[in-house]
C-alpha cells in the first residue's frame, strides 16, 4: 500500500482491483460493526456502476460466511437514470438488487434507490423526500463513490454546485457515451437522471472515492491534485475531513508526486 504525498485528498494506492475490493470491504464491515454496536443501526451510501462490483462480491461473501450482518443496515443509492422503469435491466435499482441486495440479509424496506419512474412533476417532491429519508435514518455513516471520466460523483455533472441537493440533472455527453454499452447505443441512454447532491454527499461521516484502471488516471489526477472547482465535482471531496481516494496503480499512474511508480 502507498500514499501520494502531493495529494490534496488523502490517497491510498494498492497494486490491483482485488486488493482494493478487500481493503474497502474491510472498511465497510468495520463501519457496520461499529455503528450497529454504538447506535443499533448503520447507514451506507452506495454507488452503482462497474467500480464497486468487487467490493459487493466481498461483502456478499462475508455476509454469507456469517462475518457480518446487514439486518440493521439501511442503504441509499446515489442515483438513477430518469426516466427508467425500476425493473428495466439497465436501471441502477435492478442492477443493485441483482449484484448485491438479493444476496444479503438486508430487509428490503431498508434499501433505497431513487425511483426512475417518478412522473416529472412529482420529481421535486420525491427528491425532497429522499433527502428527508436520509436524514431520518441518521445520515450516511459511510459513502461509497465511483468517479466519472468527467469528474462526477453521483451524477453531479460538471458545474454542479457544492450546495446542491437531490435533484433531476441533465447527463453530460461523456457520461452518456460511457453508458452507451449498457443501453446498446448512445442515443438510447436517458438524457436525465436523479442524483443526490454534492452537499448531501459531503454530509457523510466517511467517504471513499474509488477508481480503477488507466482510463480514470487523468480525471483522478485532477480530482486529487487539482484546485477545488465545480468543473470536476470530485474536487469538492478535498474539503471533507474524512474522505479517502482508494486507487489501484493504473488509476494512480498520473499522480505527479507518485511519478507513476507507487510501491506495492
Ligand atoms: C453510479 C454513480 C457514478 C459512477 C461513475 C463511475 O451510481 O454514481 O458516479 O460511480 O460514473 O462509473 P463506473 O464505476 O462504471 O466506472
Amino acid at each position: 500500500m502507498a500514499a501520494s504525498e502531493g495529494a490534496r485528498l488523502r490517497t491510498v494506492i494498492v497494486p490491483d482491483a482485488e486488493d482494493l475490493a478487500r481493503l474497502v470491504a474491510d472498511r465497510i464491515v468495520a463501519v457496520i460493526r461499529r455503528a450497529t454496536a454504538e447506535r443499533g443501526r448503520c447507514v451506507l451510501g452506495l454507488a452503482a456502476g462497474s467500480t464497486p462490483l468487487g467490493i459487493y462480491e466481498e461483502l456478499i461473501r462475508r455476509c454469507q460466511a456469517g462475518e457480518v450482518s446487514f439486518a440493521k443496515v439501511a442503504t441509499f443509492n446515489l442515483d438513477e437514470y430518469w426516466p427508467i422503469a425500476p425493473d428495466d435491466p439497465r436501471s441502477f435499482r435492478r442492477a443493485m438488487w441483482h449484484q448485491l441486495f438479493a444476496q444479503l440479509d438486508i430487509p428490503p424496506k431498508s434499501v433505497h434507490v431513487p425511483a426512475g419512474d417518478t412522473p416529472r412533476d412529482a420529481v421535486p417532491a420525491a427528491c425532497a423526500a429522499y433527502e428527508r429519508a436520509i436524514r431520518a435514518a441518521g445520515g450516511m455513516d459511510f459513502q461509497l463513490l465511483g468517479i466519472g471520466r468527467d469528474g462526477h460523483i453521483g451524477f453531479n455533472e460538471p458545474g454542479s454546485a457544492a450546495d446542491s441537493r437531490t435533484r433531476l440533472v441533465t447527463l453530460d455527453a461523456i457520461t452518456r457515451r460511457d453508458a452507451a454499452a449498457q443501453f446498446g447505443d448512445e442515443a438510447s441512454v436517458p438524457r436525465e437522471a436523479i442524483t443526490i447532491g454534492v452537499a448531501t454527499i459531503l454530509e457523510a461521516r466517511e467517504i471513499a472515492l474509488l477508481a480503477m484502471g488507466e482510463r480514470k488516471a487523468e480525471i483522478v489526477r485532477r480530482a486529487v491534485e487539482g484546485e477545488p472547482a465545480a468543473e470536476v465535482t470530485a474536487t469538492f471531496l478535498q474539503r471533507h475531513p474524512n474522505a479517502t481516494a482508494y486507487l489501484d496503480r493504473a488509476a494512480a499512474s498520473r499522480l505527479t508526486r507518485m511519478g507513476g511508480q507507487p510501491e506495492g
